[in-house]
């Protein structure tokens, strides 16, 4: 599939969304973050946003649930026509059984790591899933300072899906910028989260561009 720029809508204007996201039109996917006060302590926007914003752009959403109980809220993301949906695997009761919920209803179905939350234990799991994703900061806000101790897990975790010979997407976020990408790329990502370096950009369209130059090499 190649190098994927997922720009993060959380720090841009959210009382302008559509326009905001039309703003970004070289992005491969809209990163949308689902937070719910509980998981992280931070509240987002949950369903009926999301269901708007899917029917207002072309561009495929991905949904990073950062939610309590997504064995039960999950689906619906998919429901709502997500081209994507994350669920934290320390939040999920039965990460298998979600997964292939997700699948079944036609949804790429990711699942998450927070930093300290180690991969191999998710190793034989990896099949079922269609996206990986790497927390490069502790999820909840966005601008915060890449956590660089998170780049071994990244390179273990490239290992791990071409060693299964799976086709599985690795995705980073949190502190994601023309000035960390490339050691994000380097250590075997392919979907690159940006929220602040995007929509703090003079250009951010050029950014999303740039962005995805410097990770390509
Ligand atoms: C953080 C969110 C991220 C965040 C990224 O919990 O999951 O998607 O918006 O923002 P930056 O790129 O500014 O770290
Ligand atoms: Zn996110």
């Amino acid at each position: 599939m190649g190098i994927q720029i997922t720009p993060s809508v959380l720090n841009a204007d959210l009382s302008r969304l559509a326009d905001e996201v039309a703003r970004i039109p070289s992005s491969d996917w809209i990163h949308v973050d689902v937070m719910d006060n509980h998981f992280v302590p931070n509240l987002t926007l949950g369903l009926p946003v999301f269901e708007s914003l899917a029917k207002a752009t072309d561009t495929p959403l991905d949904a990073h649930l950062m939610i309590a109980d997504p064995d039960r809220w999950a689906p619906a993301y998919a429901e709502a026509g997500a081209g994507s949906v994350t669920f934290h695997a320390e939040a999920a009761a039965a990460p298998i059984r979600l997964a292939r919920e997700l699948r079944a209803k036609g949804a790429r179905a990711s699942m998450a790591l927070k930093p300290a939350t180690g991969i191999d234990q998710y190793a034989d799991m990896l099949g079922e899933l269609d996206m990986l994703l790497i927390m490069t900061v502790e999820p909840g806000f966005g601008g915060q300072k890449f956590l660089d101790v998170c780049l071994p897990k990244i390179r273990r975790a490239r290992e791990l899906i071409s060693a299964a010979g799976l086709e599985v997407w690795l995705q980073v976020d949190g502190g994601v910028s023309l000035e960390t990408i490339e050691r994000c790329a380097e250590a075997g990502a392919d979907v690159f989260v940006a929220g602040s370096a995007v929509f703090s950009a003079e250009d951010p369209d050029a950014m999303v561009r740039e962005l995805k130059a410097v990770a390509s090499g």
